[in-house]
C-alpha cells in the first residue's frame, strides 16, 4: 500500500476505483455523482448537518475509546457491517478482515453471502463475531443457518430488513453487471466459493447466486422477527431501521438492539441519510434497547457526531472493503487505524473525557445561529 497517500478514508476509495475494474467499483461501491446513488449521497451530506461545539479546558488529550455492545468489550466503538463476497477483493476474503478486526479488538459482522463458510470465518476469528441473516422463504433453511451460527460461537443474530423486495432496478438498469464476461459477484472469487454457506446443503432448492433473491422471503413481517426470537437464544439485532415507529416495535417485539441503516443506499433510492434517521430511534427505545448506526461514516468527526446522538457504535462496509482491496487484513487494520484516531483528534479537540459520556450538547445544527441558548439549539435535526 502506498502508505503516505492514504491520509484519509476517502484516499482509500479513489485508490479503490483506480485498483478495481471501473464497471465493478461503480455497481458494487457507486459513484456519488450517480442518480441511482441518492441515499449514498444524503449519507455523506448528512454529517455536514451538524457541527461540533466543543469544550476546552476539560484536561482530557486522550478519550476513552472502550465501549461495551451486547456486554461485549470492544477496543473502539467502531464495528465492521456485514458485507457479501469479500473474496472479489482479496484471496483470503472474509478471514482476512476477522483477522483484521481481532487485532483491533472489535467486532465483525458475518454476511449470509460470504465467501467463505461462517464456520471458516469463526475459526479463523480471533474476536467476537455476529452473523448477518437474510431471511429466507425456506424457514428451515433459516433454522439451520442460525443452528450453524450458534454452534460456531457466533454472538448475536443481526437479521437484515431492508431489501425486501430487493434493490433498485435503476441501479442495476445502469450498470452492466457483467464486464469481460465475468458477473459482478464472480469477480476473483473461487467457483467452489460462491454462496460457500449452501454448497454443501443436502437440501432441495437451496440459494445460488443466480436464484439468491427470489429466495428470500419478500413478505418480511413482525411474525417474523417473533419467529427468530422464538429460534434463537443468542441476542438478535434488526438491521435497516430507519424510523421511531419501527424502532419502538422492535422492542415490542424481543430485539435486542437495531442498527439504524439504509443498506448503505443500495436499498431505497431517496432515503434520508442514517444520521438524520438516528435520533428519532434513539428517542423512541430510550434505554430499553441499544442503537448502533452505519451509512457513510468516513471520519472521526462522523462517529464523534453519532455517538453523541446517542448511538452505541457505529459500523462501517464500504471503507472496510477499499482497505481490503488495497492491503487485504492490513489494508483492512489500517483502515480502522485511521478511524481510531481521528477518533481520538476530534474527542481530544472537543474537551471528551471518554466517548460512553457525550452527548447532544456536542453538537448544534448547522447553519442555526444560537444567541439566547446556553446550550445546543433545539430542536436538533428537527
Ligand atoms: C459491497 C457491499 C456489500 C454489502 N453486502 C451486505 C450484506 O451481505 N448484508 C447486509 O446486511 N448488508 C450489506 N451491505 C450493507 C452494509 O452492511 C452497510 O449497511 C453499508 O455498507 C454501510 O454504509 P457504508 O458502506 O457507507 O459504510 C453491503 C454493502 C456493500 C457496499
Amino acid at each position: 500500500m502506498p502508505g503516505e497517500s492514504l491520509l484519509t478514508i476517502e484516499d482509500y476509495g479513489r485508490l479503490c476505483r483506480q485498483t478495481l475494474p471501473r464497471p465493478l467499483f461503480d455497481v458494487i461501491f457507486g459513484t456519488e455523482d450517480a442518480a441511482e446513488f441518492e441515499t449514498l449521497r444524503n449519507n455523506l451530506e448528512g454529517f455536514k448537518k451538524l457541527v461540533l461545539r466543543p469544550r476546552v479546558l476539560t484536561g482530557s488529550a486522550r478519550p476513552a475509546l472502550a465501549v461495551s455492545v451486547l456486554e461485549e468489550q470492544v477496543a473502539l466503538p467502531v464495528l465492521i457491517a456485514p458485507s457479501g463476497s469479500n473474496q472479489r477483493f482479496d484471496p483470503e476474503g472474509e478471514r482476512a478482515v476477522a483477522r483484521a478486526a481481532g487485532q483491533m479488538g472489535t467486532i465483525m459482522t458475518v454476511s449470509t453471502a460470504s465467501n467463505y463458510s461462517l464456520e471458516e470465518i469463526a475459526a479463523a476469528a480471533t474476536g467476537p463475531v455476529w452473523f448477518q441473516l437474510y431471511f429466507f422463504k425456506d424457514r428451515e433453511l433459516n433454522s439451520i443457518l442460525i443452528h450453524r451460527a450458534e454452534t460456531a460461537g457466533y454472538k448475536a443474530i443481526v437479521v437484515t430488513v431492508d431489501v425486501v423486495t430487493g434493490s433498485s432496478k435503476e441501479r442495476h438498469g445502469r450498470h452492466d453487471l457483467t464486464f469481460a464476461g465475468i458477473h459482478y459477484q464472480r469477480y476473483n472469487v473461487d467457483p467452489s466459493r460462491i454462496m460457500r454457506n449452501f454448497v454443501d446443503l443436502q437440501r432441495p432448492g437451496v440459494p445460488t447466486l443466480e436464484t439468491f433473491q427470489s429466495c428470500l422471503e419478500s413478505v418480511l413481517g413482525w411474525s417474523d422477527i417473533d419467529w427468530l426470537r422464538r429460534t434463537t437464544s443468542l441476542p438478535l439485532i434488526v438491521k435497516g431501521i430507519q424510523t421511531a415507529e419501527d424502532a419502538a416495535l422492535c422492542v415490542e417485539h424481543g430485539a435486542d438492539a437495531v442498527i439504524v441503516s439504509n443498506h448503505g443506499g443500495h436499498a431505497l433510492n431517496g432515503a434520508r441519510a442514517s444520521i438524520e434517521a438516528l435520533p428519532e430511534v434513539v428517542d423512541a427505545v430510550g434505554d430499553k434497547i441499544e442503537v448502533y448506526v452505519d451509512g457513510g461514516f468516513r471520519k472521526g468527526t462522523d462517529v464523534l457526531k453519532a455517538l453523541a446522538l446517542g448511538a452505541r457504535a457505529v459500523l462501517v462496509g464500504r471503507p472496510v472493503l477499499w482497505g481490503l482491496t488495497l492491503g487485504g487484513q492490513n489494508g483492512v487494520q489500517a483502515v480502522l487505524e485511521l478511524l481510531r484516531n481521528e477518533l481520538l483528534v476530534a474527542g481530544g479537540q472537543s474537551g471528551v473525557m471518554d466517548v460512553r459520556t457525550v452527548d447532544r450538547n456536542l453538537l448544534a445544527t448547522a447553519g442555526h445561529f444560537a444567541f439566547a441558548q446556553a446550550h445546543a439549539p433545539e430542536p436538533l435535526l428537527a
